[in-house]
């Protein structure tokens, strides 16, 4: 699965630092940078290797170096970035609508505060390559944006505002990613989870009923792992902010795919469409970060399956727990 997305050592001049290292686009991240031979450190509340575990090797996560902290902690993020040495930044660590909704205190001290303390690390530490991960929940803070207000969208757009601000007042430039519904290996939280969890039952043998439908985005999550990879592989100026949603398909055509997959499979589909829009363009991200590879729908569920398939049956991945 990594062949499909072009990572070069030679772009890096030094370690790169990823925070929310132990979620699933961070799993991902770690994985394409490890497997390209990037010296790679990982940032996270706790030292979980779970979900990366479930696409490295023990020596490839063994070469990973760790550290455990609280991104809202702005003395021990700015220590970790020191001690890092890193030379580039990408800022994952964040809560997702559902605990935003549940805790708004605790979801704006990860969001917003945590992204200023990442900010001001990179600051402090003279990093120069710094991206975030925003999200199409954005739009919700927007007038007319077209998706539902929630709390972590309201956070998510303030990031950008701070980022636009450390651009001109500090010459710190950064690119922000407002990816859609990530699907894959390792997408095991967030409302947006669903359609993961819908192959992981297919693969586990068990019924499942994906509580959305309609038209999403199907983005792999090593393809959006790989983007934010590619906008760090360069020096970049500014702070724009781009859409990110790999495949535009409704649910029920990733289940047909699936269903070709495996005709067993006893999956069903409810609920009305999500309210963010997911049918924004690609390509203005391409062109402004260059190339970072891509996964077609069908290949991307083959593979997502197949990976489960071969998780459970080498006992590494629970599917109990998910479903
Ligand atoms: N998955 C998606 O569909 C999606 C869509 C749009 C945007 N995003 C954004 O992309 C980023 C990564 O998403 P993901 O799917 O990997 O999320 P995830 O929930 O799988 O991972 C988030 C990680 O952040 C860590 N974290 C939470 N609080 C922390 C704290 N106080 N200090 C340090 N680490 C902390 C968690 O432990 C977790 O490992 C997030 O910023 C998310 O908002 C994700």
């Amino acid at each position: 699965m990594f062949d499909f997305f072009p990572v070069s050592s030679k772009e890096f001049d030094g370690p790169v630092l990823v925070t929310g290292a132990g979620g699933c686009i961070g799993s991902w991240t770690l994985a394409l940078l490890e497997h390209a031979g990037v010296e790679v450190h990982a940032f996270d509340l706790q030292i979980d290797k779970r979900r990366p575990g479930l696409l490295m090797d023990n020596a490839a996560l063994d070469r990973v170096v760790w550290h455990a902290g609280d991104i809202a902690d702005t003395l021990a993020v700015k220590e970790v970035v020191k001690k890092s040495g890193a030379k580039a930044i990408i800022h994952l660590a964040a809560l997702q609508v559902p605990f935003c909704r549940a805790d708004p205190v605790a979801g704006a001290l990860v969001n917003v505060v945590g992204t200023v303390n990442v900010f001001e690390a990179a600051k402090a530490c003279g990093v120069q390559r710094l991206t975030y991960a925003s999200s199409v929940a954005a739009y919700g803070a927007l007038d007319n944006g077209g998706a539902m207000s929630t709390l972590y969208g309201a956070y998510k757009y303030c990031n950008e505002q701070t980022a636009k601000v450390y651009s001109e007042e500090n010459g710190l430039h950064s690119v922000g990613i407002r990816p859609g519904v990530v699907y894959g290996v390792g997408r095991d939280q967030g409302m947006t989870s669903k359609t993961t969890v819908a192959i992981l039952a297919a693969a586990a043998h068990k019924p499942y009923t994906v509580p959305f439908s309609g038209d999403v985005s199907w983005l792999f999550a090593g393809e959006v792992a790989s983007a934010f990879i590619r906008s760090v592989a360069q020096l970049r100026t500014g702070a724009p902010v781009f859409d990110l949603n790999g495949q535009y398909a409704s649910v029920e055509q990733g289940m047909s795919v699936l269903k070709a997959l495996v005709p067993e499979a006893n999956i069903k589909i409810t609920g009305e469409p999500l309210a963010f829009p997911m049918n924004h363009s690609d390509e203005p991200l391409r062109a402004f970060i260059g190339d970072y590879g891509q996964m077609p729908l069908e290949a991307g569920i083959k593979a997502t399956y197949e990976s489960f398939q071969s998780l459970i049956s080498r006992q590494k991945l629970d599917a109990n727990q998910w479903l």
